[in-house]
């Protein structure tokens, strides 16, 4: 093979040749093994696909190689279908802790490796940590034997899955690369081929709240992500859903367990619930469990008989934390003090940022400013109305909870134009945008 030169990669790039899929194998080699590259110029290749894009194939080579940097998993010793569910992150987006239960209920294995937070978005790891005594630290001998037993573990994903892209997301993270559609293709595939699902769900959430802010951009993502997961022989499925609004009432970590119990136990009937059901129908349908419609009974029943909950129960018993959580939500921690947000005039309410929700409930404690930052697991807020209520002046918006007094000033003057009033009832926004599957694409 010839001789690498990482200038001539970045030369390339910055020219709009692509590269070989030799050449991006060697530079993806170099990110974790010596002679390792140097961060400025893996930086300055960054910034070059950041602003040129990649083509197809380059993003696929990228996506398979980082897949590669590291350990792969494999389930054959699982006797049904195993599946995965990925969502590129949003506000209140607590679909795993609702899909991972109905999906073991319904006899589909979901090994998963999740993440923490990231910037204005959660993390299914801190909103499961704030279970007391829960740990995602999971040994792989425990992780399998919860998988074979309960139908699913979500632990947190450890530096062998795709190391590449641990050290290249660290990297995007401080030069400002992170908005690059081929960059997070790779980043989020890579992690998902790695962890060894037939079946890959992705929630590619769109708006105000998400990495991607309009639909022609998600469209894109979900296009290559597609295209990724074909080429390495997995079914996957692509659905666009509504980010311009928080998903469901509630933001930060114990809230969001507490919401996701509540929609178990059978509070279906809102924007959180029937997200769940048709990404659970969804995924159930991957896995072979029947048609469209027979999929959507059975996980209606997964929830509506309890046995949904139960397989929640007994993963939270099974990872440390305490199980009487699902029956008693006062066992979850509790915020010190809070803070009632009103309308400052009556109207419908008509758009909600959710960036800026996110980003006042991470000035609250529920997410971090810095990587060492702690996480108040009680901390967030709960919203009273969503877009197209209707509010007098003085009723109530949102409620914030926090530690300290000084959080709740520092969020509410962050929330300032968070709610826009309007005088006229907005149309209704649908909340799923599109929906892609593998059969469809070239
Ligand atoms: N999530 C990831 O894992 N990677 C990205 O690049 C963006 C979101």
């Amino acid at each position: 093979m010839a001789v690498f030169h990482m200038n001539e990669c970045i030369r390339k790039t910055k020219q709009h040749i692509p590269l070989t899929a030799d050449e991006i194998a060697a530079l993806v080699r170099g990110i974790t093994k010596e002679p390792l590259i140097p961060d400025y110029q893996l930086s300055a290749w960054l910034m070059a696909v950041c602003l040129n894009g990649l083509t197809d194939a380059e993003t696929a080579a990228l996506t398979m190689s980082m897949r590669d940097s590291g350990q792969t998993m494999h389930w054959e010793m699982l006797d049904g279908p195993v599946a995965d569910k990925h969502s590129t992150g949003g506000v209140g987006d607590k679909t795993t802790l609702i899909l991972a239960p109905i999906a073991a209920a319904c006899g589909v294995y979901m090994p998963k490796m999740s993440g923490r937070g990231l910037g204005h978005t959660g993390g299914t790891i801190d909103k499961l940590e704030s279970i007391p005594g829960f740990s995602t630290a999971l040994d792989p001998a425990a992780f399998l034997k919860q998988v074979q037993e309960i139908g699913f573990a979500v632990a947190m994903q450890t530096g062998d899955l795709a190391p590449a892209d641990k050290k290249l997301y660290a990297l995007r993270d401080v030069t400002e690369t992170v908005d690059s559609i081929p960059l997070i293709c790779a980043s989020i595939m890579s992690k998902k081929l790695a962890t060894g699902a037939d079946h890959i769900l992705l929630d590619v959430k769109v708006g105000s709240g998400a990495f991607m802010k309009n639909d022609a951009d998600a469209s894109e993502l979900a296009r290559l992500m597609l295209a990724a997961a074909k080429a390495d022989g997995r079914d996957c499925t692509a659905v666009l859903t509504d980010m311009d609004r928080p998903l469901g009432m509630c933001i930060g970590n114990a809230l969001e367990v507490r919401e996701a119990i509540e929609v178990l136990r059978g509070d279906t009937d809102n924007d959180l619930g029937a997200l769940c059901l048709t990404l659970a129908a969804e995924l159930l349908q991957m896995a072979g469990r029947g048609d469209a419609a027979a999929c959507r009974r059975m996980a209606e029943q997964a929830v509506s008989s309890g046995a949904a909950l139960e397989r929640l129960r007994r993963m939270i018993e099974a990872q440390g934390g305490d199980p009487r959580v699902t029956e008693d939500l006062s066992r979850l921690p509790q915020p010190l003090c809070s803070r009632t947000v009103k309308a400052p005039q009556s109207g419908w309410i008509s758009a909600m940022y959710s960036e800026q929700i996110g980003r006042a409930s991470v000035l609250l404690g529920a997410g971090r400013m810095t990587k060492s930052d702690p996480i108040d697991p009680a901390a967030g807020i709960v919203l009273s109305v969503k877009p197209g209520d209707a509010v007098q002046q003085g009723d109530p918006l949102m409620t914030l909870y926090a530690a300290k007094e000084s959080q709740l000033d520092e969020a509410e003057s962050k929330l300032g134009g968070a709610v826009v009033l309007a005088e006229t009832q907005p149309a209704p926004q649908p909340l799923i945008h599109e929906t892609y599957r593998t059969g469809a694409t070239a």
